[in-house]
């Protein structure tokens, strides 16, 4: 083994070398490496640390991911307050605010301005002492925000070390953002797993970094640009300019395109250019920030208790087309919820054909009096689904006709009702065929029961020929009633059936979650199911007792009461009981195992009888601890299918691997 000394030296220049490769590859985009070779760098560092644990340091690259899941992000006073901006979207306002400084200035010759791209994400802090970055937070109310420096360890364009000389202190702020590719792929994800997708990759970018899990957000590929300055100690500048190169030097990814200009008409042109290339665009961006460029002038200019005085956003007008409405059909949700979509006559619009818009719920249609025939302004904001603007009353001809919501099912014909203090309408048939075959299709969705097999046809078909009328039929179902449906054959049956049956074990939070309570995600689900242990408890739960369980809020709470008051729900958990679906939480009963108590445990490969998330259930519930890597600490890896480098590294260190057969052995 290497003395200490050499392996300090050698962790200094591996740092240094993944340094300058992430710089290369995140910033500069242009690697000099494969990531193969990347990875090993990395590996080889990590392996030092751990043999080192004491030459572990907050810079290292090692450190950007990990650590355990917090309970709640502490807060973080802002020094210099996190304020907002000033905005337009016309060209008149933004003179105005060119003519309100030369005034405020007493001065005429042109002002010199900045013009950078607005991008469309979360204002976070990011604080770096004596270089080193040491807390990150978000923008909060402006003066104060969530500590959310583990997430943004993560991110690989935040530098954990500034490249130079010895600043005391910087702090810095910036947009973090979801590139719209990464934010494609999340959505694609999340609707795999039954979840809800994000409207616009702002929220995303906004619900990724209020994980609590470090390991999750690290997960969503986030980037940012440093755009503006906070509190400063042992370093200064005169112009923003000067500070956008300075940062870049620093380590810090700017805004691609911030430009430089001498007066107002210059600097407006170029925000136009901009507004030009929006669809190009990797990431969204909702318009330009124009800024007065000399610091000393900001100063003078000052700020108001919002906004500062010396800087304006000047927005991009929404994209629009216009195009006539052909149609209006009602949809029915996994929770019954009737919503009427229109049916467009496609139209290109912001880079892609359109020929659907939501209109959310009937008092949208009727607020816009909007009818079938009509021509009508669709308009694309950042989000996914375009919507409807106005109806464009003067192409009228007096044939096109007012749209009522049904009040029957359009799917199965039952009574639909409006819930007091809602406006969303819902069919009352909770086995109605829509709704269950969207139900159904969640219940077995990766992230709920993870049903394999339980695909869209095969759902359609159960519920049509009547085999199933609620989740929990699906625990009758036989292999030759499967087989006998089109497109399957005995073994596919058999393999469904296996799957079925295979979802009994799931954790007691995926049922929760799987049940489909209205705003009950995976998140929800898992708090509810560590404060009310069995179904029972959870279903006896009062609107109070549920809002003391964090992220859960009256909406929430009130929704969950009114689905266990559903007689129909109520005999849905009785059959899910009877079938032998797992409707605790087995971590009560402290089963606390002294060959598990205080030990590490690692994971690597693929179980056959468990998830990974099961496992690892098992051993914090026996008082066992999991880690993600082998080090000299770990007592225990298990061993699954294909295995990673996990296992090489137990082997070399000497740490005790375990079969999955010898682990389940050691779990009776
Ligand atoms: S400068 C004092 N520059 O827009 C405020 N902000 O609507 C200094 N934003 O909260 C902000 N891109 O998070 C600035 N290039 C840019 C920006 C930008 C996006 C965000 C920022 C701010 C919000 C205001």
């Amino acid at each position: 083994m290497k003395s200490k000394e050499e392996a300090a030296r050698r962790i200094q220049s591996l740092r240094r070398e993944i340094h300058r490769h992430n710089r290369l590859y995140y910033i500069e985009n242009q690697p000099e490496i494969s990531d193969a070779e990347y990875d090993a760098l990395m590996k080889k560092l990590i392996e030092l640390e751990q043999a080192y644990p004491g030459l572990v340091t907050p810079d290292s690259p090692s450190q950007r991911v990990g650590g355990e899941p917090l309970e709640a992000f502490g807060t973080v006073e802002h020094a210099i307050p996190m304020l907002s901006l000033d905005n337009t979207y016309s060209k008149e306002e933004v003179l105005a605010f060119d003519a309100r400084i030369k005034k405020a200035l007493s001065v005429r010759p042109d002002i010199e301005y900045v013009a950078e791209p607005k991008i469309d994400g979360v204002a976070v802090s990011l604080r770096y002492e004596d270089n080193v970055f040491i807390q990150g937070s978000t923008r909060g109310n402006g003066l104060v925000g969530d500590d959310i420096t583990a997430n943004l360890k993560a991110i690989r364009t935040i530098p954990l070390r500034l490249e130079g000389d010895r600043i005391r202190l910087l702090e810095v702020r910036g947009e973090v953002y979801m590139p719209r590719q990464a934010f494609e792929k999340l959505n694609e994800e999340k609707e795999d797993a039954g979840e809800e997708p994000f409207a616009n990759p702002r929220n995303a970018a906004a619900g990724s970094l209020k994980l609590l899990d470090p390991r999750i957000s690290a997960r969503r590929k986030l980037d940012i640009v440093v755009h503006s300055l906070g509190q400063m100690e042992g370093v200064s500048f005169e112009t923003h300019y000067q500070f956008l190169n300075t940062a870049r030097k620093l380590g810090f990814k700017v805004n691609e395109g911030f430009a430089l200009f001498k007066g107002i008409e210059k600097t407006m042109e170029y925000c136009d250019e901009w507004e030009e290339k929006r669809d190009s665009l990797p990431y969204e961006i909702d318009g330009m920030v124009i800024k007065v460029n000399q610091l000393a002038l900001r100063e003078v200019l000052g700020t108001t208790s919002k906004s500062p005085r010396w800087a304006f956003a000047y927005k991009f007008k929404a994209r629009q087309a216009s195009t006539v409405l052909q149609d209006i059909q009602v949809q029915v949700g996994r929770t019954g919820v009737l919503t009427p979509v229109a049916i467009l006559e496609p139209v290109r619009l912001a880079g892609t054909v359109i020929s659907r818009a939501t209109l959310h719920n009937a008092d949208e249609v009727r607020r816009k009096d909007i009818r079938v025939g009509d021509t009508v302004l669709i308009e694309k904001g950042g989000d996914v689904i375009p919507k409807v603007v106005k109806v464009v009353t003067t192409k009228r001809t007096g044939k096109e006709k007012p749209f009522a919501m049904p009040d029957r099912c359009p799917v199965c014909s039952s009574k639909v009702i409006q819930v007091e203090g809602e406006v969303a309408i819902r069919c009352t048939n909770i086995a109605c065929a829509a709704q269950l075959k969207n139900r159904l299709k969640h219940f077995g969705s990766r992230g709920a029961m993870d049903i394999e097999g339980l695909g869209e046809v095969l759902v359609s078909q159960l519920v049509d020929k009547g085999l199933i009328k609620d989740p929990a039929d699906l625990y009758a179902l036989d292999v030759e009633t499967v087989a006998n449906l089109e497109r399957m054959g005995k073994k596919s049956a058999q393999n469904l059936i296996d799957a079925i049956e295979g979802s009994k074990k799931r954790d007691y939070s995926r049922v929760i979650f799987a049940l489909g309570i209205p705003a009950v995600g995976t998140r929800a689900a898992d708090l509810l199911a560590e404060y009310f242990p069995s179904v029972d408890e959870f279903a006896r739960a009062t609107a109070e007792e549920l809002q003391s369980v964090p992220e859960v809020g009256p909406r929430t709470a009130e929704g969950i009461v009114r689905f266990f008051t559903e007689e129909a729900n109520r005999n849905v958990i009785a059959k899910l009981k009877a079938a032998g679906v797992n409707m605790a939480s087995s971590a009560r009963p402290v089963s606390l195992d002294e060959r598990f108590v205080g030990k590490t445990f690692v994971l690597t490969g693929v179980l056959s009888g468990m998830t990974r998330s099961d496992a690892e259930q098992k051993i914090k519930q026996r008082g066992g601890k999991t880690s993600g890597s082998v080090s000299r600490n770990s007592d225990y890896v298990i061993v699954g299918e294909n295995p990673g480098s996990k296992y090489d590294k137990a082997l070399q260190l000497g740490v005790r691997t375990l079969s999955e057969a010898e682990f389940v052995k050691m779990l009776q």
